[in-house]
């Protein structure tokens, strides 16, 4: 019998059909603001399925490990079954998002993008930080769980920090890791202190081995897909990685239109990703983005 083996806000996760597999059933559902923003929009889960298979495939054929088996229905990704790692591994080209937030520095004064010559790892805790007010004592917790306390119509409590922002002790050198909010320049004493997720030595060699050549890989894809505007540029991306049933580390969850920022001729205001959503541009053209988007995807070559 097939199960249910977690809801997440935009997909499923069900047993598989062999044992140490899941599928992944995307939902037709976008979401933005860590939940605070939320839309059902038709035929969505089929193009984010389709994208996340051809960007998953592209990415096994370029040597990387993923947990990623094929594709097994409009909607639903086979998949090994993985105990996730808690984090966010963020890749950037350019300056953009959240990144000028922490960093207003890298905003340049004429509105373009500064690019990196060498992409910049940042790294984020999928677990909540919850504090004063919003708590007596300062705690983590699932998203999830921190939603259904302290979301309300769209809003969430003051003193709760939704993906924070980690300053490892690769960068630190202290034995936590420090949490900071992620909308704000990082410096001083963090929020909060917590357990490494993963050693330094692990950390590095998932970034070196799994995350920056992933995103390499789809940088030179996108980079081979042309527009009218110029061919796509892969501004950023967030991977999440799992532990496989053999106990390797292996990029795992999905990579697809709300994963990354692309923008063909590396010009913003020409975005395609779900930053329209985010946003709040109409749905219709938001539906349209994602469409266009599956073609492109269609096109990475294997
Ligand atoms: N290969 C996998 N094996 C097991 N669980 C997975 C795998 N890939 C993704 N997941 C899990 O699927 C769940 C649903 O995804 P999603 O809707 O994106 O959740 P979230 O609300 O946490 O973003 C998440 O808990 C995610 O960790
Ligand atoms: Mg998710």
């Amino acid at each position: 019998m097939e199960e249910i083996l977690a809801e997440g806000k935009t997909k499923a996760v069900l047993t598989g059909p062999r044992p140490d597999t899941v599928f992944l059933e995307a939902r037709h559902r976008l979401t933005g603001g860590d939940a605070a923003r939320v839309a059902e929009l038709e035929e969505i889960g089929v193009h984010k399925t389709r994208q996340a298979a051809a960007s998953l495939g592209y990415l096994a054929a370029a040597g990387i490990e993923t947990a990623f088996l094929e594709q097994a229905s409009p909607t639903r990704l086979l998949c090994l079954a993985c105990e996730m790692i808690p984090l966010e591994f963020v890749v950037r080209r350019f300056a953009w998002g959240s990144y000028l937030k922490r960093n207003p520095e890298a905003k340049k004064p004429d509105g373009t993008p500064l690019r990196f010559d060498d992409p910049v790892c940042e790294l984020f805790h999928k677990h909540s930080l919850v504090l004063p007010p919003a708590s007596a004592a300062a705690e983590m917790m699932r998203e999830d769980e921190a939603r259904g306390l302290y979301l309300r119509d769209g809003t969430w409590a003051e003193g709760v920090f939704t993906d924070p922002y980690i300053a490892t002790s690769l960068e630190t050198s202290q034995e936590l890791w420090g949490l900071y909010d992620q909308r704000s320049p990082v410096s001083g004493a963090p929020l909060f202190e917590t357990k490494p997720v993963l050693s330094d030595a692990v950390l590095q060699s998932v970034f070196g081995e799994i995350i920056l050549p992933a995103f390499a890989a789809l940088e030179r894809a996108w980079a081979a897909v042309e527009t009218l505007h110029g061919a796509v540029a892969l501004v950023d991306i967030k991977f999440e990685v799992g532990r496989a049933p053999d106990g390797k580390l292996l990029l795992a969850d999905v990579v697809d239109n709300d994963s990354w920022r692309i923008w063909p001729g590396a010009d913003p205001t020409r975005q395609l990703d779900k930053q329209c959503f985010r946003d709040g541009e109409p749905l219709a053209q938001v539906q349209e983005n994602y469409a266009i988007v599956t073609e492109l995807t269609n096109q990475f070559a294997a």
